[in-house]
């Protein structure tokens, strides 16, 4: 067997082409808020973490007022794409860059940035003067360089755990003899991956704004998904249907202990980063219906990352209004309900504050 590399198995392909139309409008929401915020907030460093296809990252708002942005997402080189899509924008003919609007660090983003002589009226300005229309299909500058921001960080947002998981769980896989001993074998896994100390290459306390949108449920999939894959592969579909009254306890046990590890995780990693007087941006799907059920679904791992979460952060109910933190959305063949906290470091004494009254 040559069983398929983790780092290979995170290459997009047409699936995750789908999943960028399909979730395109349904994340709009999730960007107008994200928008506000930072309007709000005018990070000086933004850190947008699973930030994928940009759906539901203002990116080219985010660039115009001044933000240095650190977009990461362990997909390759859909970020980057994705950017290219947005920094110059078509309106009614008119070509407008983002780049243009940065009042702080414009050659940050692209080295060919030419600096007008009127400084005032640049706000007013569509584009600097080496704007170059590329003509392609995206309405790209031809001049464009890439500079030092966006930062690009390839990278999984959980210190690592995902992604140790999936490659000594791999492993494992190619020395098992039966489905069962893999099952034993990745809860052991999915309890040592908590020591992996990956940390994104931005230094500690320094982001203003960290978004995790829509991302936490994906921990439910991946890196889940990837070992099922590998599963199949070497005993086949059939022996792991036929084993399933056995494997479906510590199947179960597996994905729920991998969840939280992975959200546990990626909180750290948020705090990590956050600076005092900072804010994180999070949303999470809580309740979903298919197409066809009719029925609303509660998603009960939500509720244990919000846990997760409770023990990391302190909540901001000031940050946006209220009724904007709640939204229905189409996605995909169904609907669900979305829930979004604006999150502010934990203070110390927060915890006990009530416990002890
Ligand atoms: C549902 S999408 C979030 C919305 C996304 N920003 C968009 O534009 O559609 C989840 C994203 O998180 C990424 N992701 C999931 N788990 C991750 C991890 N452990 N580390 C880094 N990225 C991860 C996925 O590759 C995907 O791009």
């Amino acid at each position: 067997m040559n069983p398929l590399g983790w780092d290979n198995y995170l290459n997009p392909n047409q699936e995750v082409q789908r999943r960028r139309e399909a979730c395109g409008n349904s994340f709009k929401g999730q960007r107008e808020r994200i928008r506000d915020l930072a309007r709000a907030l005018s990070p000086k460093t933004a850190v947008c973490m699973g930030a994928g296809h940009l759906n539901d990252i203002p990116i080219g708002d985010l660039i115009a007022g001044g933000s240095s942005v650190f977009l990461a997402d362990w997909m390759r080189g859909v970020q980057q794409e994705a950017f290219l899509r947005e920094v110059v924008q078509n309106v009614d003919g008119r070509f407008k860059c983002a780049i243009c609007k940065n009042p702080e660090n414009p050659r940050e983003y692209c080295p060919n940035f030419s600096l007008p002589d009127n400084m005032p009226a640049r706000r007013e300005e569509d584009h600097c003067g080496n704007f170059m229309h590329s003509g392609g299909f995206f309405p790209l500058c031809a001049n464009f360089q890439w500079g030092l921001f966006p930062r690009f960080l390839e990278s999984d947002v959980t210190q690592g755990r995902a992604g140790h998981f999936a490659q000594r769980v791999a492993k494992a896989i190619m020395n098992a003899r039966t489905p069962r001993e893999v099952f034993k074998r990745a809860c052991r896994e999915a309890r040592d991956c908590g020591r992996a100390r990956d940390f994104l290459p931005v230094h500690d306390h320094s982001a203003d704004l960290i978004t995790s949108s829509m991302l936490v449920s994906q921990f439910d999939h991946e890196p889940y998904r990837y070992m099922s894959l590998l599963l199949a592969e070497k005993f086949g579909e059939q022996t792991i249907m036929e084993k399933a009254p056995v494997l479906t306890p510590l199947m179960q046990k597996l994905r729920d202990d991998l969840f939280g590890t992975q959200v546990e995780g990626h909180c750290r990693e948020m705090a990590r980063l956050l600076k005092p007087g900072g804010r994180v941006y999070f949303s999470v799907e809580t309740f979903h219906k298919s197409g066809e059920s009719g029925t609303w679904f509660p998603i009960i791992l939500a509720r244990q990352a919000l846990a997760i979460i409770e023990a990391h952060f302190d909540y901001d109910f000031d940050a946006l209004p209220a009724d904007k933190l709640k939204e229905k959305i189409k996605i995909l063949d169904g609907e669900s309900m979305v829930e979004c906290y604006v999150l502010a470091p934990k203070r110390p004494d927060a915890d006990s504050k009530y416990s002890e009254e």
